[in-house]
């Protein structure tokens, strides 16, 4: 279950090279070897966290600000979590207190993020795009944190690093993503980043909920459940993003869980080792019955999570490496 030597190491280039971006907006357009390399890049925090060896100094004197503005839990904590364990200076940026309520524009707002003077800033915003507009008006590195409907880079990252660690491989595998995936910017970051990595990608939902254009991302649609979990490896279920409904996109929970929830008997179609994930906040009893998501043998939920801290800390590393004159990177 634990890797301790990078999978890919010597399949990408040196220094800079490996990651030559700035920021990192999304998953869209990286090459596969530039997602191993970040996925190698966090293997090392997960087994120095594992070891006891929980703090580093890489970021000393540097500051990290964290612009949420829009409502997390774990992402925003894993972050604040991430750039204290790598020594910078974190500050959290929470949306009800920001200058956003009382009308300011967001090129205001990124401006005066860069006056600031930070060194990298982690962007979270309901605003498909917002995250790319900030990022083109600031100096220092940007992470998106979620855009709207758009993508969740870092957990597209740790979605793929905690499958690579229980499967030993990511290329080839059944990958069966099931629940609104129209409004997910974490199914898109999956979509994206898994078919690049060679998996075999499908996405269910209700008609309504999976747009016709999955196959652009390299997915194959499905409007039932059960043909897309026949021989799935892995099994990432998604929350009904109601926040971003306009309208109705099903009749009721009761009949979204009676069509689409992950219990026992829908799991059995999938392989009878098949991984189940899912990225938080669950809803018990609608997308997945407890049974399931409790069940160490099969979910992988808690593990997502600590990946997540290790891959929110290769990704500060890496993107600030230039900043920090790191030899080969700067
Ligand atoms: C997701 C998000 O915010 O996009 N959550 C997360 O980052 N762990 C998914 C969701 O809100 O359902």
């Amino acid at each position: 279950m634990t890797s301790t030597v990078p999978k890919h190491a010597g399949r990408y280039p040196e220094g800079r090279a490996a990651f030559p971006h700035k920021h990192l907006l999304g998953l869209a357009g990286l090459q596969p070897w530039e997602i191993y390399f970040l996925l190698d890049e966090a293997e090392r925090w997960v087994d120095a966290a594992r070891a006891g060896a929980i703090k580093s100094d890489a970021l000393r004197g540097l500051t990290l600000i964290n612009a949420f503005f829009e409502n997390s839990t774990r992402t925003l904590l894993s972050f604040e979590i991430a750039g204290k364990r790598l020594g910078a200076d974190v500050v959290n940026m929470a949306a009800a207190q920001s200058s956003i309520k009382k009308g300011e524009t967001l090129i205001d707002t990124a401006v005066t993020l860069n006056a600031m003077r930070a060194d990298a800033i982690t962007i979270r915003h309901a605003m498909s795009g917002a995250v790319a507009l900030i990022a083109d008006k600031v100096d220092c590195p940007v992470l998106n944190a979620g855009d709207g409907w758009h993508e969740h880079p870092t957990q597209g990252l740790l979605d793929a690093l905690t499958i690579r660690r229980r499967k030993g491989r990511i290329d080839g595998l059944v990958v069966t993503i099931c629940g609104d995936i129209r409004h997910s910017r974490v199914a898109r970051s999956n979509m994206i980043a898994l078919a690049t990595l060679g998996a075999e990608v499908r996405v269910a939902g209700p008609a309504t909920l999976v747009p016709e254009t999955v196959d652009a991302y390299g997915a194959a649609r499905f409007t039932r459940i059960e043909p897309a979990l026949e021989g799935a490896d892995v099994v990432m279920m998604l929350r009904l993003q109601t926040e971003r409904m306009d309208g109705g996109f099903f009749p009721s929970l009761r009949e979204y869980h009676a069509l689409f929830g992950l219990d026992a008997a829908r799991l059995a179609l999938a392989k009878s080792d098949a991984l189940v994930m899912h990225p938080g906040p669950m809803n018990r009893g609608v997308e997945i019955d407890s049974a399931i998501a409790d069940d160490p043998e099969r979910s992988a939920i808690t593990e997502q999570v600590e990946m997540g801290v290790a891959v929110r800390m290769a990704c500060l590393d890496v993107l600030t490496r230039a900043r920090r004159g790191v030899e080969g990177w700067a």
